[in-house]
């Protein structure tokens, strides 16, 4: 039987990567040490299998074509896209076959998310992937959720999507690590790209740590709205939420690196 062996989230921006050096020492060895603890859960956890929950920053998709979802089913994924972001580019393997029962649970589920052969990685992907398995030596699949551009999926709604990826684990046979990736609060590339709202990213973790961490799918989102455009990434968060079926965190690490304009957290599932 299959089996949730990890499931974690943590920021991507890509400050992470192209601009480390910019944040202060000690917010670096916060965000950084928290990274590398958690590169030691997953190794421990033995995964078979890794899955990205990840939004698209118009590399993939634009304002012609948007889908709520999309399911990587690429045989295997090239990245990052981005030249400037000092990770190197290379290949990392897909797993169509799970992506594909991935892809048939949703649609028996309720979901009609699209599905992509040629999905192209980027920060989203690779920041994380970088810090807790640089050696890319796991299948990926790539989870995709629209962050960019309102309609949006509810939160509830990534939730229930979770609870869909939760299903097709456990009835396959192998290892896999669910991991969500975006927020906290920022609105990067904007006029007020260095104004975060710790005040929001402190109340959104000390919800998924708590006993009840399924009250972050009622923060309204309004509330989202007024952390910064970037925030509507925790819908991700709420994907790997779903997937634990509900079950707290434990924050690793928080910090609001202004350098790297994000609310910068590292939070792995009890
Ligand atoms: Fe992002």
């Amino acid at each position: 039987m299959g089996e949730l062996v990890m499931a974690a989230a943590m920021s991507h921006a890509p400050g992470i990567a192209a601009f480390t050096e910019r944040a202060t020492e000690e917010e670096r060895a916060g965000f950084l040490g928290a990274a590398a603890e958690l590169r030691q859960v997953l190794a421990d956890a033995k995964p078979d299998l890794l899955v990205f929950l990840a939004p698209d920053h118009f590399t993939n998709f634009f304002v012609d074509k948007m889908p709520a979802f999309c399911i990587g089913v690429n045989e295997a994924y090239q990245g990052p896209v981005e030249k400037w972001l000092r990770i190197e580019k290379g290949k990392v393997n897909g797993a169509p076959d799970f992506a594909t029962q991935l892809l048939e649970e949703a649609m028996d589920s309720g979901f009609d998310p699209a599905f992509s052969r040629g999905l192209q990685l980027e920060h989203s992907v690779m920041v994380p992937m970088n810090l807790i398995r640089p050696e890319r030596d796991l299948p990926i699949v790539w989870v995709m959720a629209n962050c960019q551009i309102p309609p949006m999926p509810s939160l509830k709604r990534c939730y229930q999507f979770g609870e869909v990826l939760r299903k097709v684990i456990d009835g396959r046979n192998e290892r896999v690590a669910v991991i969500g990736t975006g927020g906290l609060s920022h609105s990067p590339g904007a006029a007020e790209a260095y104004d975060l709202d710790p005040e929001f990213d402190q109340e959104f973790l000390a919800l998924l740590d708590s006993d009840n961490p399924k009250a972050i799918l009622d923060i309204p989102a309004s509330r989202l709205d007024r952390a910064g455009f970037g925030t509507w990434e925790v819908r991700l968060w709420a994907i790997a939420l779903g997937a634990t079926k509900g079950r707290p965190a434990r924050t690793l690490s928080y910090a609001p690196i202004k350098a790297w304009q994000t609310g910068c957290a590292v939070s792995v599932f009890r």
